[in-house]
């Protein structure tokens, strides 16, 4: 990597304010899903053992500069002690005085987090005193939110620019495997693109089709494409006012390295709450009355075959609506595919993350992505801010 790290740093005995992207799903007050915590205990191991104390800071949900108690971040902290068998100690406020209080009762090695940093205005308007405010409370900042690295937010871009800055180990690795993906992939390099907005995954598509060898586009999405086919979608839910950048993708696609494909089939019914009187057709077949819920058999076999040829593999966003059992099939098949795969395998996205737990083959994937948002446009070649503020390796040397 080329941006300074933790490990070109010497954090013994001095304050860390450790960014990490600790927004996880929360139900009735419990945790549901501590991905995101566990990937970072690599970093906060590694800086509690070089004599560090560790000042976390994090976001939880959008509670949009207002404090919201709904949105505190006693579980997380909770959770966090949990899993490093440690007290996690967590500040009444984000930057006032109950957060240095609490940041200089820390020793070396001890923990502490501030509470939610979007409780302050200044965070989301990366207001240079606010980030000022932040750097107070420590001597050196680590970036390991890469899930949150697309924001230019006070606590991931504007502290960098006040403080020492280094890349934790998380974000290291992220960028190391979304860089390898996109720049020197083992080929074939197959990638699959689902989701229901098409809207939100063009810059993706269009990125992809420069650099993948098959682009598989499946999900609601698939729809729009369809449309553009001159096909019929029935009831399925579909960006009309894409359908003309859909058409000129595919043009597109004809002169670029990729091959874009599209499901050649579709599970279909007559909503999308139950998976009652859901059934198989081909694309061109998708009846008035019934929408696309799902991808159907021939895809799976499809997209299996693809995966199972390819050297890289990366795939972001759910095939099917997922958050239906009976329509979360396409997506635990794919999944499962990837897992037999000899290739380099990198998920990205929270549901995909959900979907390969579900299908009991998380560990058989060779990455899976704590970006959603961020890997989205880390794979649409944008710089991401929240890196781009970090040194780079060689001009800290100079
Ligand atoms: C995420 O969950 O994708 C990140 O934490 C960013 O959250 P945001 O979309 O609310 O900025």
């Amino acid at each position: 990597m080329s941006k300074v790290g933790i490990d070109d740093i010497d954090v013994a005995g001095k304050r860390v304010l450790l960014r990490e992207d600790f927004n996880v799903p929360i139900r009735d007050g419990e945790i549901v899903d501590d991905r995101r915590i566990r990937a970072a205990l690599p970093t906060v191991g590694a800086l509690r053992s070089r004599g560090a104390s560790v000042v976390v800071v994090t976001h939880l949900g959008r509670p949009k500069g207002r404090r919201d108690p709904a949105l505190t971040l006693a579980p997380v902290a909770a959770r966090l002690g949990q899993l490093l068998h440690a007290t996690v100690h967590l500040a009444p406020d984000v930057a006032g005085d109950g957060a240095h209080a609490m940041v200089e009762a820390l020793r070396d090695g001890d923990v502490g987090m501030l509470e939610n940093v979007r409780f302050e205005p200044g965070e989301e308007q990366n207001d240079p005193a606010f980030a000022r405010r932040l750097a107070s409370l420590a001597d050196v900042y680590v970036n390991d939110a890469f899930g949150t690295a697309h924001r230019a937010h006070a606590s991931t871009e504007g502290v960098a620019h006040v403080l020492p800055a280094a890349a934790g180990t998380l974000m290291a690795h992220e960028l190391e495997v979304l860089s390898r993906v996109l720049d020197d992939p083992k080929r074939p390099l197959v990638a699959i693109i689902g989701g229901a907005k098409i809207s939100t995954k063009m810059g993706v598509l269009t990125n992809l089709l420069d650099r993948v060898d098959t682009l598989w586009v499946g999900g609601a999405m698939a729809c729009v494409f369809y449309r553009a086919l001159g096909a019929s979608t029935g009831r399925s839910l579909v960006e009309e006012d894409q359908i003309d950048t859909a058409r000129l993708l595919l043009r597109e696609a004809e002169t670029k390295r990729s091959t874009l494909k599209l499901p050649p089939d579709a599970v279909v019914a007559p909503d999308a709450t139950s998976g009652a009187a859901a059934r198989s057709v081909a694309w061109r077949e998708i009846p008035d009355d019934l929408m696309v819920v799902d991808i159907g058999p021939r895809t799976v076999a499809e997209v299996g075959h693809d995966v199972e040829e390819a050297g890289t593999v990366v795939w972001n966003g759910p095939l099917g609506i997922y958050e239906i059992e009976a329509f979360a099939a396409g997506t635990r098949a794919v999944a499962g595919a990837l897992s037999r795969s000899r290739a380099y395998t990198v998920i990205g996205g929270g549901d995909l993350a959900a979907a390969v737990d579900d299908a009991g083959v998380a560990d058989k994937i060779g990455h899976i992505s704590t970006g959603g948002g961020a890997t989205i446009e880390f794979l649409e070649g944008k710089a991401l801010p929240g890196v781009a503020a970090l040194r780079e390796r060689e001009a800290a040397r100079r």
